[in-house]
């Protein structure tokens, strides 16, 4: 994460000390860095430039899931992204940002009729459709609206992502997507239905994929479809690969998102050439994890140290709601001092205030730290404040955005009375 670096024994984020950011926003806080965001986004807008694409034959389509905070979104909107949604609220997210709904994909598979209605009057770009029943309700939703829902399908292509099983959604056994062996006839009931315009097909595998193979394969079997829908007369404008590349949390070394990009279009390219006369298909990508992960950390202070027999426990002000990831998936986060020290390491659990035994944040870790040091806990800009809860009423962590020397405050610390203000009292 070179955008966070030691300078004179002090953490920074960009030009800015850790330490200056703890002492005027306090802790637990999420630390982002817009030069890292704009550089992970770059990644794919220039590989697309580069294998001479524009907007109209590449988007990317950031997924708003992985970071939502609209300071995130509104950058990202600025250089040209689109937008991956999986619920109306993050349809209003991206518009509150600036961002342009005729850039959005609505991706899930539980959207109910309402997010339908809301999606349809802002004219978002595509829906990518889960189900027949979805495509029923859709299709009526339109209706309603007098409007042709722009379509599609999430196919499933059966490709082993090889990455963690809760984050693995390209297989049969997962609730994804249509099965590879139903999409050409999803596709004529689609085709056939009043209110519904194909325009395209999609699919998503998984997330944390280091090798770019899998996304080639599923390329390969997507492309395929789209050719044996081209010989029916479903001529699709779109193709979305679904979410990007992995990142380095530990010793990982995922595939360069050119590289991959390179491979990708090189195939697109070959495959236009053969089957379409060059004619232009669209290449979508919804990458997050690549963008927000390492572009942020959580910064977070000792409270205590407990020394046990067998352990020793760093107890920390930041917990398992703020960052889920280690207790929902054993996920493993670098953790490093604020402060260089050179007194003596000893092997620290870091763990949170909150009432459970899966509440830590990593274990065993080698720390040279003291009672009120402040750490930081890496690679926590992807799913790390979008998945916070206020578990143990615990108000979310504040949020701030480094731009060189300067900090923004982009999300306020949660005060507890915000927490219980839509409730009310029984007698
Ligand atoms: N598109 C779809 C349809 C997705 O479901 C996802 C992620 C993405 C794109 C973005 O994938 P990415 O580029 O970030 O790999 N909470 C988990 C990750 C869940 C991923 C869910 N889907 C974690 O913390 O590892």
């Amino acid at each position: 994460m070179p955008h966070f670096s030691y300078q004179n024994g002090v953490l920074h984020a960009e030009r800015v000390a850790l330490t200056d950011i703890a002492k005027q926003f306090g802790s637990p806080t999420y630390v982002y860095s817009k030069a890292a965001l704009v550089e992970h986004f770059s990644a794919y807008a220039n590989a697309c430039k580069k294998n001479g694409r524009n907007a109209d034959t590449a988007l990317v389509c950031y997924s708003v899931k992985s970071n939502s905070n609209l300071a995130v979104l509104h950058l990202l909107s600025k250089l040209g992204s689109g937008f991956d949604i999986v619920s109306g609220g993050e349809l209003l997210r991206v518009i509150a940002a600036g961002g342009n709904p005729r850039k959005v994909i609505f991706s899930g598979v539980g959207k109910n009729e309402e997010e339908m209605r809301l999606a349809l009057s802002h004219d978002i770009l595509c829906f990518n459709v889960e189900s027949v029943a979805e495509l029923h309700r859709l299709n009526q939703v339109a209706k309603e609206l007098g409007k042709r829902a722009p379509v599609s399908l999430r196919v499933n292509p059966n490709v082993d992502a090889k990455t963690h099983p809760y984050i693995s959604t390209g297989l049969k056994e997962n609730k994804f997507g249509i099965a590879y062996e139903d999409a050409l006839l999803t596709y004529r009931t689609a085709a056939g239905m009043s209110n519904i315009k194909v325009v395209g097909i999609d699919c998503h595998i998984g997330s944390q994929l280091l090798d770019d193979a899998p996304l080639l394969q599923a390329l390969d079997k997507v492309i395929e479809l789209v050719d044996q829908l081209a010989e029916e007369g479903i001529v699709l404008h779109h193709l979305d690969i679904g979410g990007g590349i992995g990142i380095t949390y530990d010793q990982e070394r995922p595939v360069a998102i050119g590289a991959y990009l390179d491979r990708l279009f090189a195939r697109v390219d070959q495959w236009r050439q053969r089957r379409h006369n060059g004619s232009p298909i669209q290449v979508m990508f919804e990458p997050g994890r690549s963008i927000a992960g390492n572009a942020g950390i959580l910064l977070t202070k000792v409270e205590y140290l407990k020394h046990g027999e067998t352990k020793n426990f760093a107890v920390v002000d930041a917990a398992m709601n703020d960052l889920m990831r280690p207790a929902m998936y054993e996920a493993w986060h670098a953790v490093q001092p604020v402060l260089q020290r050179t007194s003596a390491v000893q092997t620290y659990d870091v763990v949170g205030p909150v009432c459970e035994s899966g509440d830590w944040l990593a274990r065993g870790r080698a720390l040279a730290i003291e009672q009120g040091d402040l750490l930081a806990i890496m690679s926590a800009g992807a799913y790390g404040m979008s998945m916070a809860s206020n578990y143990n009423t615990r108000g979310r962590a504040a949020e701030v955005l480094v731009d060189g020397d300067r900090v923004h405050l982009v999300r306020k610390r949660e005060v507890p009375e915000n927490l219980f203000a839509l409730e009310s009292i029984v007698d």
